[in-house]
């Protein structure tokens, strides 16, 4: 039985070692690329606690008898001092003997020199592996971002505890008034390679109405749902953290309003009703050309969808995402004969008041006009 208990014994020691450097290791892949679901870490983790409590139920009267040593050592000690052994005494090795070679050991002065110099070394070699951004004096802030929301950067001075969870993936307005659209028309004519070539932005608008077809295979291409179940843009992880809200100035049988293009069954919510042409001309810094056109395309970012899993890369990908919908607007209106046109330069605050979004949760990252030429 005790063979069995020391063979036992040093197998639990010697998995326990093994494991510990595979959590080790996973634990320096997830750091450095960010990987905050990497299941091998988790795994080694769970069976390294396993090993351990495993070594600990093995051991615990030797983990016993070193505590009790520790406690008479710091009693005060009125005997006269007794000449240290230099090493393990010769005889049985009882869990005292052990117990009180060890904590010999790592407080004589090489063991705190050990402990000093091996925590020294890693926290080098940790500071080596990721280490802090080179941020160049006066440099703006998105220099700033893109610097610290690189993999691998070392994100000691993060305030951010919690990442959160993953919310909803579609947003819902139960009350709205619904707006079907027409089944979009997926046998074009025109070459995709045509529609590159030719895309361009477009300033002039002819004041005619766009027809419902037209709307609906717009907001089609740009984010709609494939047969797939995936949409018409690619998104980091599948995640989808982008919304679009048509803001309708002129499209037969819609009436104007703020609307919320509803991916899932392909259809407008409406959100407020009425003539935006004046706030929205004044949110795009008085370019008139967003009054003239037939309808403009806000693009917003939930950024929670992706936070919980990007973390510090999610406003990255938002944006990145809100270009890939950009360039479909463009060579959606190109294969139809309309015009667009992307806008950067808007007031955000009252942009986002109109969508009905905080601008912080949910935000306006982007605007398009779309129109007949
Ligand atoms: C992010 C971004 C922001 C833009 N902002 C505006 C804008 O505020 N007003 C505007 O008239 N054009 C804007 N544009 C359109 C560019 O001016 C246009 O793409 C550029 O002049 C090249 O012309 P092209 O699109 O006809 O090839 C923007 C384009 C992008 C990609």
């Amino acid at each position: 039985m005790r063979r069995l208990r020391q063979d036992a014994n040093h197998l639990i020691s010697a998995g326990l070692f093994l494991v510990a450097l595979a959590a080790i290791l996973t634990g320096v892949i997830a750091d450095l690329w960010d990987l905050n679901d990497f299941r091998w870490h988790t795994y080694a983790g769970y069976v390294m606690t396993a090993f351990a409590l495993a070594h600990v139920a093995l051991n615990w009267r030797k983990i016993l008898a070193y505590a009790r040593f520790r406690l008479r050592r710091s009693r005060p000690n009125t005997s006269p001092p007794r000449p240290r052994p230099k090493a393990l005494p010769h005889g049985p090795l009882t869990p005292a003997v052990v117990g009180r070679a060890a904590g010999g050991a790592l407080l004589s002065r090489r063991g705190v020199l050990g402990l000093g110099v091996g925590g020294l070394v890693g926290v080098v070699a940790g500071r080596g592996l990721r280490p802090p951004p080179v941020i160049p004096g006066g440099a703006d802030v998105g220099v700033v971002y893109h610097e610290w929301s690189k993999p691998g950067v070392l994100d000691a001075i993060g305030t951010v505890a919690d990442w959160g969870k993953r919310p909803p993936q579609y947003k819902q307005y139960p009350d709205a008034n619904i707006v079907v659209l027409p089944e979009p028309n997926l046998a074009g004519q025109t070459l995709v390679e045509d529609a590159i070539v030719e895309r361009h932005s477009t300033r002039d608008y002819s004041g005619a109405p766009m027809s419902p077809e037209e709307l609906s295979q717009v907001l089609f291409l740009t984010a709609g749902m494939t047969r797939s179940g995936r949409r018409t843009h690619p998104s980091s992880g599948a995640l989808y953290p982008i919304e679009v809200y048509p803001v309708v100035h002129n499209v037969q049988s819609v009436p104007q309003g703020v609307y919320h293009y509803g991916i899932r069954d392909h259809a407008l919510e409406r959100v407020r009703s009425g003539d935006f042409r004046v706030p929205v001309v004044r949110q795009g810094l008085l370019q008139e050309f967003l009054g003239e056109c037939n309808v403009v395309l806000f693009l917003t970012v939930i950024f929670q969808r992706m936070r919980f899993k990007y973390r510090d890369r999610t406003y990255r990908y938002g944006l990145i995402e809100a270009g890939h919908l950009g360039q479909n607007v463009y060579l959606a209106a190109e294969s139809m004969g309309l015009g667009a046109c992307a806008i950067g330069a808007f007031l955000d605050d009252e942009m986002n008041r109109m969508l009905g979004v905080d601008g912080r949760n949910e935000a306006a990252v982007y605007m398009l006009s779309v129109g007949k030429v």
